[in-house]
């Protein structure tokens, strides 16, 4: 469990790097500053903080449910800095300032019916983390929050169609919606972002996927979980130099496999199990040089895996389990128990395979994907169909944004 989770943490550290305030720009401010000289008792508070002070002590009076007693702590004479869950810092050129640069609730199981009219007046807040609590409602316009780029609003209980005030984020990095109940239509506008990280897995979309997924500068993408339909983006070849891992798992998903998936040379894990998408496996997916984890099963592919696939490098787990492909070759039968997994295929001479019923029923359908070979990466860039002893997996943030709660 712990290591599932580890990944995630290790990620967020990333992003919250030493200065709170700016993701983007070298160190100014350092996480937790040194606090001021000494100036007598009680040290006068910053203006800024007397007036957040009573913006925390109304959301306060709305809360219904604290199950950790931290709004204990939350006391009317005292600096917000000392509060559970606020951490003070100086906004960058203010080193005369001194407010709340973060929030950080993670796990505190609170319960608000909003939190609109609280985290819009954080005007220098940069990170907003409030996972596993149950707050309702949706996000806050927050355009008055200058230097905010970190929204984690997971697992909550936040509703309503995408949430368009993300929109209100000047220059957002990484946004997680998991584990709430948005439901809906995903804006086209979401993949302009310059999002490094985006987790809207587990909640209740239930439109296209926008076509323009291939805008996204995003390296870290989770789709997986909801309702999506129709076709995957063929855009996805234009994120090729930046797409790290990417999850549509559980979704229902249609339409032929793209050949334009093969462009993904630096993605590590690409998962499409449980969806409706059909075709062969294209040849250009013997270019994904860098994948580790290729997951298609529960899918309505058929047709022979292409060896080339089987011959990547760094791949590590191979998933085809519950399609109808009818054939492999010798390199991907030197994968099959270890890395390569075909269970409940149609694939003559191998075990746990789908009735020749089945097989015969689904096979001879017709079958309108065409069959691209344009293989989008030099032959000679196949890498050698060897598998070392495999280290062990890779950290992978998105799989790590499958789970409810980080720890
Ligand atoms: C404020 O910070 C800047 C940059 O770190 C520094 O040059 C300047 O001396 C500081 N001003 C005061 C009054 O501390
Ligand atoms: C908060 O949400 C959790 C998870 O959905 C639920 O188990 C718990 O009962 C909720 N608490 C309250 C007080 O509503
Ligand atoms: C993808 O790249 C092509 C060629 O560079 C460009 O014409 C197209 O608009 C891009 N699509 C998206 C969705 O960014
Ligand atoms: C390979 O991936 C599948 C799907 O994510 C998973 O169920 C399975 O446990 C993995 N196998 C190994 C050996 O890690």
């Amino acid at each position: 469990m712990m290591s599932k989770i580890l990944p995630l943490i290790t990620l967020l550290v990333l992003l919250l790097n030493p200065n709170l305030f700016n993701a983007r720009e070298t160190i100014e401010t350092p996480i937790f500053p040194t606090p001021l000289p000494y100036q007598g008792y009680p040290p006068p508070l910053d203006p800024k903080l007397v007036e957040l002070r009573e913006v925390i002590l109304h959301f306060k009076g709305t809360i219904t449910c604290d199950p950790k007693r931290v709004t204990d702590t939350w006391h009317p004479e005292k600096s917000p800095c000392e509060y559970k869950g606020f951490y003070c810092g100086h906004p960058p050129k203010e080193n005369h300032t001194y407010t709340v640069a973060s929030i950080d609730f993670n796990g505190f199981g609170l319960c608000a019916p909003t939190v609109s009219g609280f985290l819009d007046k954080f005007v220098d807040l940069a990170l907003f983390h409030v996972n596993s609590n149950n707050f309702s409602g949706t996000v806050p316009d927050v355009s008055k929050l200058r230097y905010l780029y970190e929204l984690d609003v997971s697992n909550n209980k936040l509703s309503g169609n995408f949430p368009m005030n993300v929109f209100t984020i000047r220059d957002p990095v990484f946004v997680d919606l998991r584990y709430n109940d948005f439901s809906g239509r995903v804006p086209l506008r979401v993949f302009t972002l310059p999002l490094d990280v985006l987790f809207i897995n587990n909640n209740a979309f239930n439109r296209r996927i926008p076509r323009n997924l291939g805008s996204s500068p995003v390296a870290y993408l989770t789709l997986a979980n909801n309702g999506f339909i129709g076709p995957l983006p063929t855009s996805i070849k234009n994120v090729s130099n930046t797409l790290k891992e990417v999850l549509f798992l559980n979704n229902k998903l249609t339409g032929c496999l793209p050949y334009e998936i093969g462009y993904l040379k630096k993605a590590t894990v690409f998962d499409l199990a449980g969806n409706r998408i059909t075709g062969q496996i294209p040849y250009s997916f013997g270019c994904l040089r860098s994948i580790q984890r290729l997951n298609l099963a529960g899918n309505l592919l058929y047709g022979k895996v292409p060896e080339e696939v089987c011959a990547l490098g760094a791949l590590r787990n191979f998933t085809l389990s519950d399609n109808y492909l009818t054939e492999i070759g010798p390199v991907c039968e030197s994968l099959v128990g270890t890395v390569l997994n075909i269970d409940d295929n149609c694939i003559d001479g191998y075990p746990n395979q789908k009735s020749p019923e089945e097989c015969h029923a689904f096979l001879s359908r017709p079958k309108n994907c065409p069959v691209i070979d344009y293989v989008p990466c030099k032959k000679h860039s196949y890498s050698t169909p060897e598998h070392p002893a495999a280290p062990p997996p890779a950290l992978s943030p998105t799989y790590s944004a499958l789970h409810r709660r980080l720890l």
